[in-house]
């Protein structure tokens, strides 16, 4: 076929130090839908330690496809690769031993960022939650977690690096259920759900459900996935965080989307979104995946920035 799974690239033994017996899981209550099935509370017990460690139990459906199983393994693998950052969900373990498959992560307590945004917009008698500053601290922390994906790319090849390429191919396309938020209030970027194959010259996702209001033009008109196009899907996020969780395109469909963005409409600039942050917005939405930033030079324009000017 000439395409390949992610999984194939890389080796999931079964027998593992992330590997955890069932008996020392205990499945909580429901935290919501992530990319591949369930997400629970849960908890595991440690050999060597007292008490249990909280973390979420992402959990393949019964029956769930053989590309699904491929899936849920490429993204365990691209999670080892990884490594640790404090602005990236973490890999806690995995029950991999009989079914169903799952998948331990480290706990985002509350929850995905745009609900979180929304729970805390101003209400009669209370104010809002989050200042413009705690915003673009959000924003900054994202930056710095894309930032470490960007500059780890595992999913590059040698035989693609024959290829004259500009820029190092995406890790997976960001949405709004991607930011999680921990009890210290810090964004953790997430699932790195959509399945990439890898087909000659770029990637392209195998999923059809895919989160088109968040896609840059090129990966829309020509599946074209790079670390510029999660660039673009950036600018979205921000958009999200600016409008307190607002929901983009709410009035257009799908499939109007692209050729909208190809006339030059672009989401309105949210009412508390500072003219600086409009700028770089803008920016993550250039028609030329050259003319946006790279992540690497985001984190300077989000640093330093809360104690300047607002
Ligand atoms: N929902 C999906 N993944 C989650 C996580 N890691 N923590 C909390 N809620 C989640």
């Amino acid at each position: 076929v000439g395409s390949e799974n992610i999984y194939d690239l890389f080796e999931v033994h079964d027998k593992d130090v992330w590997e955890f017996e069932r008996h020392n899981l205990w499945i909580g209550p429901k935290l919501g839908n992530g990319a591949f099935g369930e997400v629970f509370q849960a908890w595991i017990a440690h050999q060597s330690a007292d008490g249990k460690q909280a973390c979420a139990a992402k959990r393949l459906p019964p029956g769930a496809s053989y590309e699904a199983h491929q899936d849920f393994r490429a993204e365990l693998a691209l999670m080892k690769e990884l490594g640790t950052h404090p602005n990236v969900i973490g890999l806690v373990g995995h029950c991999f031993q009989d079914e169903p498959p799952i998948l331990l992560v480290e706990l985002a307590e509350l929850g995905n960022l745009r609900d979180l945004l929304r729970k805390g917009r101003a209400s009669e008698g209370r104010a809002q939650s989050h200042s413009v500053g705690q915003l673009i601290e959000f924003c900054r922390q994202i930056v710095n977690g894309m930032a470490f994906l960007e500059q780890n790319d595992v999913i590059h090849r040698d035989l693609a690096a024959r290829n004259v390429r500009r820029h190092r191919l995406a890790k997976f396309e960001f949405k709004h259920l991607c930011v999680l938020v921990d009890q210290q209030m810090t964004c953790k970027v997430s699932d790195f759900g959509l399945a990439r194959t890898l087909d000659g010259e770029q990637y392209t996702t195998t999923t059809t459900r895919l989160p088109v209001k968040w896609m840059a033009p090129e990966s829309l008109g020509r599946r074209i996935y790079t670390t510029k196009s999660d660039v673009w899907a950036f600018g979205v996020t921000m958009w999200e965080i600016f409008s307190l969780g607002g929901t983009p395109y709410q009035e257009y469909r799908n499939a109007h989307i692209l050729n909208l963005l190809e006339s030059g409409y672009r989401l309105p600039v949210p009412m508390q979104m500072p003219s600086k942050a409009h700028g770089i917005m803008q920016q993550c939405w250039s028609m030329e995946a050259e003319e946006r930033p790279a992540f690497a030079e985001l984190i300077g324009s989000f640093t330093g920035w809360r104690s300047e000017s607002l």
